[in-house]
């Protein structure tokens, strides 16, 4: 395969670059009109996952406004658990939700990993994405591959839903039935080492496990219930793939960023209460860090975008083994024009 633009690929070599690579979590999402309105042709937003030819609409959009060097796949995390059956339903305005929670032992127990035939519109998701960014065998920019975490589905399977209160139910599972709770671990991994090796295998480039909510977690227990799990995971794609990078993004997870940088992933998502700095003295310089603006700051002004910028960065030297990101993920009141200006300023930096 060969790249008009592979400097997000190199970032995870030793390689001094030009200027970090670019791209934004979310970087396809409701804060683009042009989004809204494929959205809307689509139906609903698992529909709009289900049709590999609007994911490839929707994952251009934002590569065709901004000079970004990485696709990310449309889809979402939770498409691994609605194909372990818990009837999953995105209501207008609302989060996701699940029909069939894991609120008791028979509902645990009854727990397998999916046939991945029935994630087949995922892997073709991939291929048209792929094919979308290819002219005359010339892949435009890196495709990055995802799943969530194996710690992060199991809150949303277990709560049935998200949690303003760090995903009580699946805390007090975790807590009392422990074997329960090792249970869904162990068939997320599963579920998710056959998920991301069937993502490469349908084209990506690079692979990211989303943790969003391994912060709730002490420092212990998330070393051993989320951290544990996604390393497992990381092995076996990395004894598979060699060539693939696999990063990891534990969101509040600052305590741990030693032991995610030893965990064998290739990269880590630094997030927007983290420090780049203090980040890269806790990894290590054989880690690629990728982080970790303030979302917010798309919603404020081009003066506040450019201080912020200069400020995060300084002491960081962010042309070797770095992606510039922001911390968390585009949220929906993002002004499309300050995204411009975000991207305009990291590329002269
Ligand atoms: O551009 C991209 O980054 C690619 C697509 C992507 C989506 N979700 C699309 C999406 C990715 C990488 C995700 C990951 C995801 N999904 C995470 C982990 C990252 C994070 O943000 O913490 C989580 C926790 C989810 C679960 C999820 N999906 C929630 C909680 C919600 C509803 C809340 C929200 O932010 O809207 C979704 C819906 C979702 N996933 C949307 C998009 C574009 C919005 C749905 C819509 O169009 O109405």
């Amino acid at each position: 395969m060969s790249f008009k633009n592979d400097l997000f690929l190199r970032a995870f070599t030793d390689e001094k670059l030009p200027r970090p690579p670019i791209w934004l979590m979310r970087q396809a999402g409701r804060y683009l009109p042009e989004y809204r309105a494929t959205r809307g042709k689509a139906g609903g937003f698992m529909d709009l996952c289900r049709s590999p030819s609007f994911c490839a609409e929707v994952l251009l959009q934002p590569l065709d406004r901004y000079d970004l060097d990485a696709a990310i796949l449309f889809s979402d995390i939770l498409t691994v658990p609605d194909a372990m059956g818990l009837g999953l339903s995105f209501g207008v305005g609302e989060g996701p939700r699940f029909a069939r929670p894991l609120r008791d032992e028979t509902a645990v127990k009854a727990l397998a990993a999916p046939d991945m035939s029935t994630l087949q519109y995922v892997f073709d998701a991939v291929a048209e994405c792929k094919r979308a960014l290819t002219t005359d065998g010339v892949q435009r920019v890196p495709l990055i591959g995802f799943s969530g975490s194996p710690f992060t589905l199991a809150c949303y399977m277990i709560e049935g839903g998200g949690s303003t209160d760090a995903f009580p139910l699946t805390r007090r599972m975790m807590l009392q039935r422990p074997e329960l709770f090792q249970h869904v671990l162990d068939t997320n991994v599963t579920a998710v080492t056959a998920y991301l090796s069937g993502q490469v295998e349908a084209g990506a480039n690079a692979l990211m496990l989303f943790d969003t909510w391994g912060g709730v977690l002490a420092p212990r227990l998330y070393r051993e219930l989320s951290l544990a799990p996604m390393q497992k995971i990381v092995a076996a794609l990395k004894s598979k793939f060699p060539q693939i990078p696999v990063m990891i993004f534990s969101r509040g997870a600052a305590h741990s960023v030693a032991a995610i940088a030893a965990s064998g992933a290739d990269g880590l998502g630094v997030d927007w209460q983290s420090d780049l700095v203090d980040a890269r003295a806790a990894a290590g310089p054989h880690v690629t860090l990728q982080g970790n603006f303030d979302p917010l700051l798309l919603t404020t002004d081009e003066t506040t975008i450019r201080r912020e910028l200069a400020k995060s960065q300084e002491g960081f030297d962010s042309h070797h083994r770095y992606v510039a990101n922001l911390g968390h993920g585009i949220t929906p009141d993002t002004d499309p024009a300050l995204v411009e200006v975000l991207v305009q300023t990291l590329r002269s930096s």
